[in-house]
């Protein structure tokens, strides 16, 4: 499985952490940036992890700044991205099971690396449910076609 990852300069630390974890367990990783703690503006990279879902250059994406929130919003802005903010396992098992979530959200200053990791797991390892979950997610990508 392929894992585009980026972050800004609050989820800097993390993301350099989430990296080494996720090569460990043997995924492809795209790191698009930032590279460093220096400040930058979250949206530039939000974007970058989008558009790499969304083109299947990426089966997953990983977004990270100091909240979750700021990159929450920028990659739901895009159609057919369904970005999901997760602090502990179960929501971000739910995101997979109910809403196929492709991307999974992380606040670099709220999570600890090692909580943090299991989320990360737990999101990559659970599938998608399908039946009925399936036309709820149908639902989501029809109410961006009428915006
Ligand atoms: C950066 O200071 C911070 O605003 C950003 O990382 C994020 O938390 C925004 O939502």
């Amino acid at each position: 499985m392929k894992i585009a990852l980026a972050s800004d300069h609050a989820g800097f630390e993390l993301k350099e952490k989430v990296k080494a974890f996720l090569e460990k367990e043997g995924y492809k990783l795209f790191d698009f940036g930032c590279f460093s703690s220096d400040s930058v503006d979250y949206p530039l990279y939000g974007v970058k992890v989008a558009r790499a879902v969304l083109s299947q250059e990426a089966d997953r994406g990983i977004l990270i700044c100091g909240t979750g929130l700021g990159m929450s919003m920028v990659a739901n802005r895009f159609p057919g991205i369904r970005a999901a903010l997760c602090h502990e396992p179960f929501s971000a098992r739910m995101s997979r099971l109910h809403n196929d979530a492709n991307i999974l959200v992380l606040g670099g200053r709220i999570i600890g690396d090692v909580l943090a990791f299991e989320v990360v797991k737990v999101f990559l390892e659970t599938p998608f449910e399908g039946g009925r979950h399936a036309r709820r997610v149908e639902q989501i990508d029809a109410l961006t076609k009428e915006a």
